[in-house]
């Protein structure tokens, strides 16, 4: 058992897990000022006011938390992470006046990572996203999700699914969870006459070689927008998910409202990603399931898009996260919680919900229930600052302060 007194601060956000993390108020962060937790391996046993801490619990040696902040643990629930190679060029090209869409026609995008990442092996690739795995971790997240997607052929994509199984591994010895999403239909690569015969040639059989192998598949997802994949795709996808037991969610609505959120709180995905175009009818349907919109303000800053509607998502009562959406195209940044400050005032997002975007909503996109508040029950999953006040993390835009997970 571990007793840790005296932090400044504890952001349980109980109240905000009373409330499934919708139409949260200010005070819904339920700070405790000087506040000290009990916890073991498996879940937290007691948090309070030092003054509070029970009688039982004050013979125990603890470590004296003065001058930290701790909170539910930061996950960061989209990142694509495994790839070769980089498009900084792209980067360039966009600033000078080219569109994402237009570079990827020309041979950029996601199909020249493709081929980047089909020049490494296995074992480059995994010594790559252990260095991204690290450095997202510096910043005091402890759950990071992983796409596979940029391997594009039945062989690679299989070995990215395995790269992402033996990072699991690794990582959870270590303190850090792991969330393997299977990505295969993330584009069509030219060889393919269309998305349904890539469809059905790779992505269904692998998918259901994966279940056969036992790899420990989390999540499907798919890229569901024009050019990409379309409605009846997806709608395939989520069906064959389903019948092989697996949970399922997209990326929707990125470039125009194709009704991708429609569709996937419909289905009951577990949470539906970037929704920059999403409209009306999107949100209300998003806010009558218990999908998660993951709104990635990261990649509507570097792609120089307009940001989703966050205020009507919010207001509408949806459950919204965010994540970062790290990859080499459309967001090489992965900091989340860099991403979540600056996109803040844009969305017009309170204190509070940024913090359960990226606590405890982004750990119900990943299905992850046991944890995102300190409260006695849940898993001990936290992210600890050495700060004074939590409001300082914020204040200071991709400052690292080198968080731990305790
Ligand atoms: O989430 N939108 C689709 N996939 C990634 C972009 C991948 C890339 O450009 O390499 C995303 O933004
Ligand atoms: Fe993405």
């Amino acid at each position: 058992m571990k007793v840790l007194r005296n932090f400044n601060q504890i952001i349980t956000l109980k109240k905000a897990h009373e409330l499934d993390g919708r139409n949260l108020k200010n005070c819904d962060l339920s700070i405790i000022e000087n506040g000290s937790v009990v916890f073991d391996e498996e879940k937290i046993i007691w948090v309070g006011a030092d003054e509070e801490l029970p009688e039982n619990y004050k013979n125990i040696p603890y470590l004296n938390k003065k001058g930290h902040v701790l909170l539910p643990e930061i996950v960061d629930c989209h990142t694509h992470l495994v790839f070769g190679g980089n498009r900084a060029k792209e980067y360039s090209m966009r600033l000078n006046g080219a569109d994402y869409q237009d570079i990827a026609k020309a041979g950029g995008g996601i199909l020249y990572t493709m081929n980047k990442t089909n020049e490494l092996t296995r074992s480059e690739l995994f010594d790559l996203a252990c260095e991204r795995i690290e450095r997202i971790n510096s910043y005091g997240v402890g759950t990071i999700e992983i796409k596979s997607g940029y391997g594009l052929n039945f062989d690679k994509e299989y070995e990215c699914s395995l790269i992402i199984d033996d990072l699991k591994q690794k990582y959870a010895s270590l303190g850090i969870q792991i969330i393997n999403t299977y990505m295969a239909a993330h584009a069509v690569p030219k060889s393919f006459a269309s998305s349904s015969a890539y469809l059905d040639e790779v992505v269904i059989p692998l998918m259901k070689k994966l279940v056969d192998d036992g790899v420990g598949i989390d999540f499907v997802d798919i890229f569901h927008e024009a050019g990409y994949f379309d409605n009846k795709d997806t709608q395939k996808l989520f069906d064959m998910a389903q019948i092989l037991g697996l949970k399922f969610k997209s990326h929707a609505d990125e470039f125009i409202d194709n009704k991708g959120a429609v569709l996937a709180a419909t289905s009951g995905a577990s949470s539906t990603e970037h929704l920059l175009c999403t409209e009306k009818d999107g949100i209300e349907a998003l806010a009558q399931s218990s999908t998660v919109a993951t709104l990635l303000p990261g990649t509507g800053f570097f792609l120089g898009k307009p940001q989703a509607k966050a205020r009507a998502f919010l207001d509408a009562s949806v459950k919204v996260a965010i994540g970062s959406d790290y990859n080499p195209g459309s967001c090489h940044c992965d900091n989340v919680i860099l991403v979540a400050s600056l996109a803040a005032p844009h969305y017009k997002m309170t204190l509070t919900e940024l913090w359960a975007a990226i606590t405890l909503n982004a750990a119900h996109a990943l299905d992850l229930r046991e944890q995102g508040a300190i409260i006695p029950g849940l898993k001990p999953r936290f992210s600890c600052f050495a700060v004074d006040s939590v409001d300082e993390i914020t204040y200071s835009w991709g400052r690292n302060f080198k968080a731990s997970l305790l």
